[in-house]
């Protein structure tokens, strides 16, 4: 049996009462009811029975229709089947109360609420999960507080306010919603999502950082050559015009999911795995990436969109043509640039960031490339491939890393081999919760580790800022357009290769 060391066990959420303010569109259907189901569902009490959960939306609908099509949405969308037992308890903890638009609808949720953790045993504890678009924010925070929802930080019970990226369209609207969340909450109840956070191999990169004395010793400009993150997806824009063209591959993606991606794997040991000090170490390697001047954009950056091309045999429409689309649209699908952490440890290492929809296949992958083994002794006169340390974040899960051996046989000869880790084979089929599960748990038991500060959400957007100021002037950087089902424009091989590099394929 293999040794397995718990740093920290997983506790039973306080019970307490989980509003979904926007709880018939799509994030709640595809992701919180399963997620929440799932935690239901792993039979160890992870939802207390005094837990509710209230959907509060516009849509007229009952509690009874609610729950219908709550059961739809776990069917298909959740990591685990439905299970009678299961689901009857789960069903018990739903309620629907509409009127988020109306005048009166928040004094009507704090009655529910009131009804409903009497009628339970509940204590007042309140999560307010904000599945709305960024510019309802204001008023809902300003109405949760005119209805007497949100408790003091300090008070024996808990509200707390969940959030969902994009924080923001640009850097100022981003301060303008922290200070609007600030004026009524602490910065103790609030909690900014970024899913990417809760993916289980993205949280193994500490593990594999820190709990490994091998990596951690080579990690830096000495040993590695530079650092590639891609994010491929092959979906394009399906039926979210209204949202991504107003926003683009840069803002949708780089600005949070890569940036935390990026400080994880590129920040200092923490002093210790606390929630701040996890923060700060992020928050450093932001502080020390180099802000890309108007003037190297073009160098630096590449900004692409689709045209219609065959993805998995099949031909799909071309960005400007997808339903919604304004035929003025100058939004971008595609993403490649290159960055630097000007600090000790990384001083002079490229990182080289690629996101785009519509790209061959479906993948969140990191390389770490080292350096060349000097030309003496073996690479004398071969040219031995370097070593790359390659993390598959997504969809299949694990890390390998490609080492040079000799071929068995009278001469010498040399090829790379690859040491592999398959999460699936190593920990077994659908062990890994998904990131929703982890983060709703945190955000109910108050562990803020997992969810990036208003800082953190400032910076990353400074940094993007100076970016989108140089895309502003079409002809500084501009739109390229690439096939469906190629990965991306050639500016975006031209970027790596100007350092002697090629994007690499796990
Ligand atoms: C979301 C973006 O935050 O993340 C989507 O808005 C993107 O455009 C999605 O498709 C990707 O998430 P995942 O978990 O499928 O990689």
């Amino acid at each position: 049996m293999a040794m397995v060391l718990n740093v920290s066990e997983t506790h039973p959420a306080p019970p307490c009462s989980i509003v979904i303010l926007g709880a018939s569109g799509d994030l709640a259907r595809r992701k919180l009811l399963p997620a929440l189901y799932n935690l239901e569902r792993c039979g160890e009490g992870l939802l207390p029975p005094q837990t509710s959960i209230l959907g509060f939306a516009r849509t007229p609908m009952s509690a009874e229709e609610f729950r219908t099509s709550a059961r739809e949405a776990v069917t298909t969308y959740s990591r685990l089947k439905v299970e009678e037992e299961c689901w009857a308890s789960f069903e018990d903890k739903l309620d629907y109360i509409a009127g988020l638009n109306q005048p009166d609808g928040f004094k009507k949720l704090r009655e529910r609420l009131e009804e409903t953790e009497k009628k339970r045993g509940a204590p007042a504890n309140r999560v307010f999960y904000f599945s709305i678009p960024p510019e309802a924010i204001r008023d809902s925070i300003e109405r949760l507080h005119e209805a007497g929802l949100i408790h003091d930080p300090h008070d024996k019970f808990f509200s707390r306010v969940v959030v969902e990226k994009p924080i923001g369209h640009d850097l100022p609207s981003a301060i303008e919603i922290s200070q609007t969340l600030n004026r009524y909450l602490d910065e103790s109840q609030i909690f900014r999502i970024d899913h990417y956070l809760g993916k289980e191999t993205v949280q193994n990169l500490l593990v594999l950082r820190f709990a490994n004395m091998i990596f951690e010793r080579l990690w830096g400009s000495r040993n590695i050559s530079h650092v590639q993150i891609t994010v491929a997806e092959t979906e394009g824009l399906g039926t979210r015009a209204g949202y991504y063209d107003h926003s683009g591959a840069m803002r949708d993606m780089v600005q949070n999911h890569m940036l935390q991606v990026l400080t994880m794997l590129a920040m200092e040991p923490p002093v210790s795995l606390d929630a701040s000090a996890i923060r700060e170490s992020k928050l450093n390697v932001l502080r020390a990436m180099r802000p890309i001047p108007l003037a190297d954009a073009a160098r630096m950056t590449v900004r692409a969109r689709y045209a219609a091309g065959t993805l998995d045999g099949k031909t799909v429409p071309g960005y400007m043509h997808e339903k919604g689309v304004a035929p003025t649209s100058t939004t971008e699908t595609f993403v490649a640039l290159k960055t630097y952490v000007d600090n000790w440890r990384w001083s002079g290492v490229p990182f080289f960031l690629r996101h785009g929809k519509r790209l061959p296949k479906r993948e969140t992958v990191i390389a770490v490339q080292f350096h060349h083994a000097p030309k003496i002794l073996f690479n004398r006169s071969a040219n031995l491939p370097p070593n790359v340390l390659m993390i598959r974040i997504q969809p299949d899960e694990g890390f390998s890393f490609d080492v040079m051996a000799k071929r068995p046989g009278l001469g010498v000869a040399i090829s790379p081999v690859r040491m592999n880790l398959h999460y699936e084979t190593e920990f077994g089929k659908d062990v890994s919760p998904d990131a929703y599960e982890r983060l709703l748990l945190d955000v109910m038991s108050g562990d803020s580790t997992l969810f990036p500060s208003d800082t953190f959400v400032h910076k990353s957007w400074e940094f993007i800022q100076g970016i989108l100021d140089a895309w502003k002037d079409d002809t500084r950087v501009p739109m390229r357009e690439y096939p469906a089902g190629s990965w991306g424009p050639d500016d975006a091989d031209r970027l790596i290769r100007a350092d002697g590099f090629e994007w690499l394929d796990p």
